[in-house]
């Protein structure tokens, strides 16, 4: 049986990191080396022991001195927008309505649906992404489309198809019975098939009639080892027009708790806007914000508080996401640059170990995936990737002086993008150097 051994420089968190000085937080080797044997990591530590376990047929591959991380994962992105980004000039509610919607109704054509679900997950590898929870649209066929192409690479992934049955046009929409079958027929086929994961996606309450969002929450009683993913507090205006199609609810937050919506496996992208009271219950129920930073600067709306979420006396579980094509970048370092700035402005830093822990294992722990994905550990699946953080003229500047491992991630963050990710392996194949072959 043939095995891979891969040298290199490896970093693996163990925990959240409390300060920069915090190391016992992560594991890091100056020579590393990782065995990789039928797409799992079976042997991690010192090169020098690693290798000891190495047989005959083992394919030694010599990465240093570049970085050997564990691949990002990007919890909250839209397959279907990758031809909306850059849309010029609006709000959520606008830009739903004058490019998203209009460009997601493309996807009832299974082919253009195989198209960009292929180029999706080309530029998620080319970006160093390994697992993604991935929103379709509202058609079967897209979800079809994305877990073929997903399953194909043998790539980790959550998606579902859109449920949304009003305020937006015909061609998204489908119905409360509809929405429900086609993803119990995607559960079915997709779920636990390889390493795909099929989500409840029932895409926000301003899209979803109550009787589509308590089927939503049969579903989540039917299948509770499933996540859920949805919009939470994201835009005033969305807020507002939420309140008005749920007079009774006490707020937003209290929509989807009404329907059993609230859990451990719940994703909400945004939460930017949320009152204590909605903290607290998606606090108390396990329940994960998960942080746009580009999106939530490039449709302007708002700031998320990521130190004061994770700081208060009933914290929230937190995960980072590019949220694709509100978002502005593929890439999980641009992502959490941005996020950065995001935190600076709320008068707080986030620590360039505390960045790269919640790109790996506390993006994996958030999702539920860390026993899979997120770190280096033996038995977890070998989704690994190769940063060089001199991959530019002015990263390899910058690099003359650099002499710590906090500064060396800070800069990969700061200027890194596609081209600072060397190579990634997907399941212990490498994944983009077959891309640029
Ligand atoms: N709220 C409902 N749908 C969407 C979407 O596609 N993108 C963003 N950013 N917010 C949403
Ligand atoms: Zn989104």
């Amino acid at each position: 049986m043939t095995t891979t051994l891969l040298r290199g420089r490896t970093l693996s968190f163990l925990r959240w990191p409390e300060t920069i000085d915090d190391h016992a937080a992560y594991a890091y080797e100056d020579d590393g080396g990782l065995l990789i044997r039928d797409g799992k990591i079976v042997a991690a530590g010192a090169y020098a022991d690693v290798a000891k376990q190495a047989g005959d047929d083992t394919k030694t591959i010599d990465h240093r001195p570049h970085l050997l991380l564990p691949g990002f994962i990007d919890a909250h992105v839209h397959f279907p927008q990758m031809q909306v980004i850059a849309s010029y000039g609006a709000e959520l509610l606008d830009w739903l309505n004058t490019y998203t919607f209009p460009e997601e109704s493309k996807f009832q054509n299974a082919q253009h649906g195989r198209r960009i679900a292929r180029l999706f997950l080309d530029e998620m590898v080319r970006h160093g992404t390994t697992t993604v929870a991935a929103y379709c649209s509202v058609h079967r066929e897209s979800a079809e489309a994305f877990f073929a192409e997903a399953h194909d690479r043998n790539m980790l992934t959550i998606a579902g198809k859109v449920m949304m049955d009003r305020n937006a046009p015909d061609a998204v929409l489908d119905t409360p019975q509809s929405g429900y079958d086609d993803t119990r027929a995607l559960i079915e086929k997709w779920h636990g098939k390889g390493r795909q994961h099929v989500a409840i996606t029932p895409r926000f309450a301003i899209t979803s009639s109550p009787e589509q969002l308590e089927m939503s929450g049969a579903l989540a009683r039917e299948f509770p080892d499933l996540h859920m993913q949805t919009h939470l507090s994201e835009n005033h205006a969305e807020i507002a027009f939420t309140q008005q199609l749920f007079p009774w609810s006490k707020d937003y937050t209290d929509v989807y708790e009404r329907y059993g919506l609230l859990g451990k496996k719940s994703l909400f992208g945004h939460c930017i806007h949320l009152s204590e009271r909605e903290a607290d219950a998606l606090s108390d129920s396990g329940s994960v914000a998960v942080f746009c930073p580009t999106s939530n600067l490039f449709l302007g709306s708002g700031l998320f508080d990521y130190q004061r979420y994770r700081r208060r006396e009933k914290p929230l579980r937190i995960a980072a996401a590019t949220d694709v094509g509100g978002g502005t970048s593929y890439s999980m370092l641009r992502t959490m640059d941005e996020g950065y700035k995001v935190i600076a402005l709320n008068g707080e830093k986030l620590n360039p170990f505390q960045s790269f822990w919640q790109l790996t294992r506390g993006n994996a722990e958030a999702l539920s995936l860390a026993d899979k994905v997120g770190t280096l550990e033996e038995g977890t699946d070998a989704d690994i990737i190769v940063l060089d953080a001199g991959a530019t003229p002015a990263m390899g500047l910058r690099m003359e002086n650099i002499e710590t491992l906090a500064e060396e991630l800070f800069l990969l963050q700061t200027l890194g993008d596609d081209r600072a990710i060397r190579e990634v392996y997907v399941a212990g194949r490498a994944a983009k150097g077959d891309m640029a072959a």
